[in-house]
């Protein structure tokens, strides 16, 4: 039986084992997948002899996904590109790895918002933390021809922008407003709208009808940013639609099947957000 795992510090409330749980239930597949608490300072070794902690592969989270990419033997496009890894599996007793956060982000943009790359020109994120790097990547992978970044501290953007090129334009908090009149899809990678944390407050009348509003924030499920896209009639796209898509290529490479992200998971998933009381802001 085939035994993957969350890796992360903390990962009490992963809800990773509760996605692919449901997939191997779905599949009929006899394999398992848990939490299993890295400490940071022994991440370094963990990662490093990785085959030999009994795992077939597994997923990284915060905040060892820097960690685990430097102990690749190989790593995917993406992974390489980003310097992070998320997805891990052993191929003749050594560690690959790749990430699936953008291809998750953009699978989830695909499913939810058919057609909003039908002509890139112009998009907006909001963060330069580290969700954001998956997000730019991912908008200049689909042919966006300037993808502006705005973050409160002006050098984080300037930092990002300068790793991906020209294409990424930094710009400052105050130039929110006018970036919004040119946007034709618009993503929060901060924390604001988080549960606890204050809303991302934004202008949206001045986005085009057809922008396309997605949040990476998915507790609360409805942010009160994608609320407000809501109300102005604009599609929007939430982050649980991304952390259930970018589960997918990891099923695929350790379990032989690619699964769905069918409406019985996201129902499941829901479900356990409002019982710990998650779902509303
Ligand atoms: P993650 O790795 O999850 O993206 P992070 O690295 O802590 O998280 O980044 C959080 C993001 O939210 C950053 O872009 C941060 O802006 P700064 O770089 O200026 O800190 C942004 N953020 C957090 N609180 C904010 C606030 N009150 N207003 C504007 N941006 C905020």
């Amino acid at each position: 039986m085939k035994r993957v795992a969350i890796f992360g510090h903390p990962v009490i409330h992963s809800r990773s084992p509760l996605v692919h749980g449901y997939w191997l239930k779905q599949h009929g597949i006899a394999g398992e997948y848990v939490r299993h608490d890295v400490a940071p300072d022994e991440a370094e070794a963990f990662f490093a002899r990785f085959a030999e902690q009994g795992y077939a592969g597994g997923n990284v989270t915060i905040p060892h996904k820097e960690v685990a990419f430097n102990a690749l033997a190989e790593a995917d496009p993406v992974a390489r590109a980003l310097g992070v890894a998320n997805t891990l599996w052993l191929e003749d007793g050594r560690l690959f790895g790749a990430n699936t956060d953008a291809p998750g982000f953009l699978s989830n943009l695909d499913a939810t918002a058919p057609g909003w790359d039908a002509n890139p020109r112009v998009a907006l994120v909001l963060g330069a933390g580290g969700a954001s790097r998956a997000v730019l990547y991912g908008f200049l992978e689909r042919g966006f021809d300037k993808v502006l970044l705005a973050n409160r501290t002006l050098a984080r953007a300037e930092m990002l922008a300068a790793h991906f090129g020209s294409r990424v334009v930094p710009i400052g908090w105050e130039g929110v407003p006018s970036a919004l009149k040119e946007a034709q899809v618009v993503a929060n990678t901060t924390s604001l709208g988080m549960k606890g944390q204050p809303p991302l407050d934004l202008d949206l009348s001045v986005l085009a009808d057809d922008a396309v509003v997605a949040d990476v924030v998915y507790v609360p499920l409805e942010t009160p940013l994608l609320k407000a896209a809501k109300v102005r009639g604009l599609r929007t796209v939430d982050g649980l639609g991304m952390l259930l898509h970018q589960a997918v290529p990891g099923f695929a490479r350790w379990f032989g099947v690619t699964p769905q992200v069918d409406a019985g998971l996201r129902d499941l998933i829901v479900a356990e957000l409002a019982a710990k009381g998650q779902l509303e802001a």
